[in-house]
C-alpha cells in the first residue's frame, strides 16, 4: 500500500504544503509573505497571521495540484520547530486539527533536519544521484548554519556550529546596511556576480574546531562602510557590486575553510549543502571546484528546494512514519528544538 503524506512548514514567513507519495513529489506551493519587505526583516506577529490566512488555502492547492483527496492521506508531517513561535503554532494547529478529523497519524519534523532530508524527494522524470550515507552536510540557513554528519535518514549528528549569526543573517544584516530589500542572501548574490570579489578584505574568525562565527564579519563591513562613507558619500552606491561579492566572497571562504577540515576529520568525501544559503551560486560554484580538486563526491539540492519549503518536510516525515514515528496531540510547538 502506498504512503502519502501531507506536509506543512510554516516556521518563519514561507507558508507552504506538499504532497509526497512514496517519496515522489506530487506537488509543493508557498506563499510568501511580502508583508515584511517594508519592515526589513521578518515581524513575528505579522508572519503568524499571514500564516493564519494562507495555511487552508494552501493546503487546499496542494492536494488539488496532487490530485489528493483527504481520504488518500496516510499521515501529515509538520514543522514543530524550530522557528518563529506564533508562526510554527499556525501549521502545528492546522496539523493537529487535520490528522484528528481524519484520524491518521500526526509526524512532527525537525526543520534543519528536514533540509538535509530534501536531498532525497524524489521527481517523476528527473533523474537524480542521492548522498550515500555516511556524508557530510553544510547546513545554511537564516537562522542556523551547521555541519552534520548524516549516517542515515533518522540518525544525524552535528559536529560544528556558529557561535553567534548564521550565515544567512550575515547575508541579511550586511545587505539591510547597504540598503537593500529583505532577504538580502539573494539580492546580494545577484549583485556580486557584477564585482570584484577581492575589492575589500574583511577579518576573518579565527574559531578553533568546527565551529563558525559571523559577527566580527558582520562588524568589520559596518566599519568599512562607516570609514569610507566618511570621505565619500557616494561609496556605497558606487560600490555596490564590489562590496556583494566581496562580502559573499568572504563568507564563502568561511564556510568552506570549515567544511574542508570537516571531511579531513571524519574522511567523509560525500558532501552535500542544504538551507536557504545553499541558493547562492558563489558558494554552488566554489564547493563545485573544491569537489574537483579535493575527489568529493558533491551533493547539491535543486534551488526550489534550498529555501524553506513543505516537500522537505513531507519527505522527513515519510522516513519517520516508516520507522513508527509518531508525536502526540499533546506536543507544543518549539521555537528551539534540540536537534
Ligand atoms: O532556509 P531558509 O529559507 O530559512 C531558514 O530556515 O532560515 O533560509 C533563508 C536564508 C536567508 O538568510 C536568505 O537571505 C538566504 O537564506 N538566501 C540566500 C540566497 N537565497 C536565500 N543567501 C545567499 N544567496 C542566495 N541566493
Ligand atoms: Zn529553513
Amino acid at each position: 500500500m502506498s504512503i502519502t503524506l501531507l506536509g506543512i512548514e510554516s516556521s518563519c514567513d514561507d507558508t507552504s504544503a506538499a504532497i509526497i507519495r512514496d517519496g515522489v513529489l506530487l506537488s509543493t506551493v508557498i506563499a510568501g509573505q511580502d508583508v515584511h519587505r517594508q519592515y526589513g526583516g521578518v515581524v513575528p506577529e505579522l508572519a503568524s497571521r499571514a500564516h493564519q490566512q494562507n495555511i487552508v488555502p494552501v493546503v487546499k492547492v496542494a492536494m488539488d495540484q496532487a490530485g489528493v483527496k483527504s481520504a488518500e492521506i496516510s499521515a501529515v508531517a509538520f514543522t514543530r520547530g524550530p522557528g518563529l513561535l506564533g508562526s510554527l503554532l499556525v501549521g502545528t494547529s492546522f496539523a493537529k486539527g487535520f490528522a484528528l478529523a481524519t484520524s491518521i497519524p500526526l509526524v512532527e519534523v525537525h526543520h534543519l533536519k528536514a533540509h538535509i532530508l530534501a536531498h532525497f524527494i524524489r521527481q517523476e522524470g528527473v533523474e537524480m544521484t542521492y548522498p550515500q550515507f555516511p556524508f557530510l552536510c553544510l547546513v545554511v540557513s537564516g537562522g542556523h548554519t551547521q555541519l552534520v554528519v548524516v549516517r542515515d535518514y533518522l540518525d544525524m549528528q552535528i559536529i560544528g556550529q556558529t557561535i553567534d549569526d548564521a550565515a544567512g543573517e550575515a547575508f541579511d544584516k550586511c545587505a539591510k546596511v547597504l540598503g537593500l530589500p529583505y532577504p538580502g542572501g539573494p539580492v546580494i548574490d545577484k549583485l556580486a556576480k557584477t564585482g570584484d570579489a577581492h575589492a575589500f578584505s574583511f577579518s576573518k574568525p579565527q574559531i578553533p574546531g568546527l565551529d563558525f562565527s559571523f559577527s566580527g564579519l558582520k562588524t568589520s563591513f559596518l566599519y568599512l562602510l562607516r570609514d569610507r562613507m566618511a570621505v565619500d558619500n557616494r561609496f556605497k552606491e558606487e560600490r555596490l557590486a564590489d562590496l556583494a561579492a566581496s562580502l559573499q566572497n568572504t563568507i564563502i571562504e568561511i564556510l568552506i575553510e570549515k567544511t574542508v577540515n570537516a571531511a579531513k576529520q571524519t574522511g567523509i568525501s560525500q558532501i552535500a549543502i542544504a538551507g536557504g544559503v545553499a541558493a547562492n551560486s558563489g558558494l554552488r560554484e566554489a564547493l563545485t571546484a573544491e569537489a574537483r580538486q579535493r575527489n568529493w563526491t558533491l551533493h547539491l539540492p535543486q534551488i526550489r528546494f534550498t529555501t524553506d519549503n513543505a516537500a522537505m518536510i513531507a519527505i522527513a516525515g515519510y522516513y519517520l512514519f516508516q520507522a513508527g514515528i509518531f508525536s502526540s496531540h499533546d506536543i507544543e510547538p518549539m521555537a528551539r528544538m534540540e536537534f
